[in-house]
């Protein structure tokens, strides 16, 4: 399996939308994508209508109790499988802060998953958490949903900082996608925005980018995807393209060791 982190320490930037969303687009390829939502406020569950479960269901009780990742998994309709997120999740770092080799427990937890050939994909919570660093330890790649406004860009030093700190106990360097979010041709800003990143990252920036679409935004309200709220619309178009992007450039394989 190829475990990708989507990451970035900034809020509101897409990355449970595009989790949701890519996933979905995997699904509907037969790929069967697992998702781990690492986020106390649980929005990707929400947003696949999975909410008011206990917390030994959640990815809260493999990080609290140790309950193996296996025993979590819960399968949803149209082929996606979810370990879902619970408020208890924000427990993990006064828990957890201090203990020896904590970041390493998720891919622990992972490898444990026998037979797991299919992509897993874990939603990461707008902070540098043991949470956070238990996903980029464990992920082959990381995908970072980004904003052109002037703050998301601003944010971008302090991501690379982060994941070059990381590359340090790694001893690699961490495999990385960029997507611009919600572009609008019309502003100039998402236009400068696309220039600086394609100048900076160059092929790490994905040639599709997500279109600013209200349609991505009121699907989750409706605990549906994107193709099943509304297939003929911009967002589900970018997001088809996009998974089809990261498929063909092996994003989603397992890494050669
Ligand atoms: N392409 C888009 N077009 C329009 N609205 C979008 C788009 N992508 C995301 N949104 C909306 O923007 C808000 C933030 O998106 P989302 O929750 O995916 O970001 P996030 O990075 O996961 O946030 P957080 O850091 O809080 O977890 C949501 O209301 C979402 O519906
Ligand atoms: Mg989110």
């Amino acid at each position: 399996m190829a475990v990708i982190a989507v990451f970035n320490q900034k809020g509101g930037v897409g990355k449970t939308t595009t989790t949701l969303n890519v996933a979905a687009s995997l699904a509907m390829l037969d790929r069967r994508p697992l998702l781990i939502d690492l986020d106390p406020q649980a929005h990707l569950s929400l947003s696949l209508n999975v909410k008011g479960l206990p917390g030994e269901a959640c990815a809260s009780s493999f990080f609290l109790h140790g309950r193996p990742l296996g025993r979590l998994i819960r399968q949803l309709p149209g082929g996606i499988r979810l370990i879902p997120g619970h408020p208890d999740l924000s427990k993990a770092d006064t828990v957890l802060g201090g203990v020896k080799g904590v970041a390493g427990r998720l891919r622990q937890g992972l490898a444990e998953l026998a037979g797991e050939e299919c992509p897993v994909l874990i939603d990461c919570a707008p902070a540098l958490s043991v949470l956070t660093l238990n996903a980029l330890f464990a992920a082959d790649r990381v995908l970072i949903p980004l904003t052109s406004d002037f703050l998301a860009m601003q944010g971008l030093n302090r991501l690379e900082i982060a994941l070059r700190v990381l590359e340090g106990p790694l001893g690699r360097r961490v495999e990385r996608r960029i997507v611009l979010t919600r572009y609008d041709e019309e502003k100039t800003q998402s236009r400068d925005a696309l220039a600086t990143l394609k100048q900076r990252y160059g092929g790490e920036l994905t040639d599709t980018k997500i279109s600013d679409d209200p349609a991505l935004a009121e699907s989750p309200a409706h605990g549906m995807d994107i193709f099943a709220y509304a297939a003929d619309s911009a967002g589900a178009h970018d997001y088809r393209l996009l998974t089809m992007e990261l498929l063909s450039k092996g994003f989603f394989q397992r890494p050669v060791s």
